[in-house]
């Protein structure tokens, strides 16, 4: 019979298919398709490699569980192959991963413990020290560790590097993959070198802020890709699974860059992929355009499209982050904080200041004409860095603090985290400003944060946005 004894076999062996996209003047690009792996990721070889190793050295046994700290792909590998042979397990998640993802990791029967994302590695409640902690305290449990486990880059070493090197019949020049644990890239790209007697040139594909390619680690909105550095990171140290000696170069790519090119990619060419995959796509194109007719290049594309239906390829989430510019026949909520003027630092407080620094500023707004309202988020790594939407955890008003102060729940030297407010409302700089306006109207809200790239770039309050609407709607004076 034509047929498998056990989807373990279908772990890997994913094709490869040339990217239409590249002008003829460059190499061509060949996608390795990893979402056709029995569990829909590259993470599936991992989810294997590392249970079987596990199992021959005895840390699991019949009967055990299999915790890991995931933002989901490497859990599905895990809960599939954990399926199939028997174990339990459990994922801890960060809390930006999609629900997608974690709805996937429930219906393979892991059980799935949700953490606060961007907190700093010594933090206990980490999703790796929570993980370490669970899988100590299950009796049987086992840490699967993907960023310690020298399982991860054996997995690519000794099935996607074989792989690419057979079906390019040895043609491949370039590999461009993402860095996330660095096992696939670290793996498969010193197959690939070892096999080409050095001639094949690795190159990492990573989100703009990553520190990897020299970011300041701030957070990105292209999951599982990369590597984020908390503001209040003493040390970071980089996982063993990401083996540096192989890789030639890092290019940065930007998140909007990444999330258009696999919408491009799903309309264009028909390939749903995820949003690491666009971030590798960027950096494949960009390396072939300066390549010729000879040379090869094979781009991996992580995981599929369909994880992400609900962020990347939803218009809605897509215009709220300021990654798509809306319609420009009408008036948008960006018109208000021109191109020239986002690089300008947004106002906003650093959360360890104190309640008496609040005050003056939200007192010197006040005096400006503005609400007395200003966003929260910590401080800046690096001088001038405009803070990710995301990191705006919360807001203070001088009503607010001043009434705190009166009833005696707020100190003036207490810091402002211990008394935030909820997040001020966020409109993308794409969005229409009417309907803006409206929602802000809505949420009794009359100050907002402008994101433009998922940054905030700007505050807007309630007249801007009516000006905005109003001017859209009066005569021109030419009649
Ligand atoms: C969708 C996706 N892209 C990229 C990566 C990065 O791969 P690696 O961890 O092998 O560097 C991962 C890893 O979790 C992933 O899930």
């Amino acid at each position: 019979m034509d047929a498998h004894e056990s989807l373990i076999e279908l772990i890997g062996n994913t094709p490869l298919v040339r990217l239409r996209t590249p002008g003829a003047e460059g190499a061509a690009v060949y996608a390795k398709l990893e979402y056709l792996s029995a569990g829909g990721s590259v993470k599936d070889r991992i989810g294997l490699r590392m249970i079987e190793e596990a199992e021959k050295s005895g840390a699991l046994r019949p009967g055990g569980t299999v915790v890991e700290a995931t933002s989901g792909n490497t859990g599905a590998g895990l809960a599939m192959v954990a399926a199939a042979k028997g174990y339990r397990t459990v994922v801890v998640l960060p809390d930006k991963s999609s629900a997608e993802k974690i709805a996937t990791l429930r219906a393979y029967g892991a059980e799935v413990v949700v953490r606060p994302g961007g907190l700093p590695a010594h933090d206990p409640e980490h999703i790796l020290n929570v993980a370490a902690r669970l899988a100590e305290s299950t009796p049987g449990g086992w840490f699967a560790g993907q960023y310690g486990n020298p399982a991860n880059p054996a997995a690519h070493y000794l099935t996607t590097g074989p792989e690419i090197w057979r079906q390019t019949e040895g043609r491949v020049t370039h590999l461009v993959s993402c860095v996330g644990t660095g096992g696939t890239i670290s793996g498969t790209g010193r197959f690939l070198k070892e096999a080409s007697g050095g001639a094949v040139r690795v190159i990492g594909a990573d989100p703009a802020s990553s520190v990897y390619s020299g970011g300041d680690g701030r957070p990105y909105f292209v999951e599982a890709a990369g590597r984020f550095r908390h503001p209040e990171t003493v040390e970071d140290v980089w996982p063993d699974s990401y083996q540096q000696d192989v890789v030639d170069e890092i290019l940065p790519i930007a998140d909007r860059d990444a999330l258009l090119t696999i919408r491009r990619l799903a309309r264009e060419e028909g390939l749903l992929v995820g949003g690491s995959a666009g971030t590798a796509v960027s950096a494949a194109l960009r390396v072939a355009a300066g390549l010729g007719p000879r040379e090869l290049v094979v781009v991996i594309l992580p995981d599929s499209g369909r994880q992400y239906l609900s962020k990347y390829f939803n218009d809605e989430w897509m215009l709220r982050q300021g990654f798509l510019d809306g319609d420009p026949g009408a008036p948008r909520v960006g018109d208000a904080v021109p191109a020239e003027l986002r690089e300008r630092p947004l106002p906003y407080l650093h959360h360890h200041r104190t309640v008496e620094q609040a005050l003056d500023a939200l007192r010197a707004r006040q005096r400006e004409g503005a609400e007395p309202v200003l966003p929260v988020g910590p401080a800046p790594v690096a001088p001038g860095r405009q803070p990710t939407s995301v990191e705006l955890l919360g807001a203070v008003g001088l009503e607010q603090l001043t009434a705190a102060l009166a009833r005696g729940t707020a100190a003036a030297g207490d810091p402002i985290a211990d008394h935030l407010a909820p997040p001020l409302p966020r409109f993308g700089t794409g969005e229409p400003a009417g309907a803006a306006l409206a929602e802000l109207a809505e949420q009794g809200g009359r100050t907002a944060v402008v994101v433009h790239d998922g940054h905030g770039v700007g505050l807007i309050g309630t007249a801007e946005l009516r000006a905005l609407v109003d001017q859209a709607l009066s005569p021109s004076p030419l009649g």
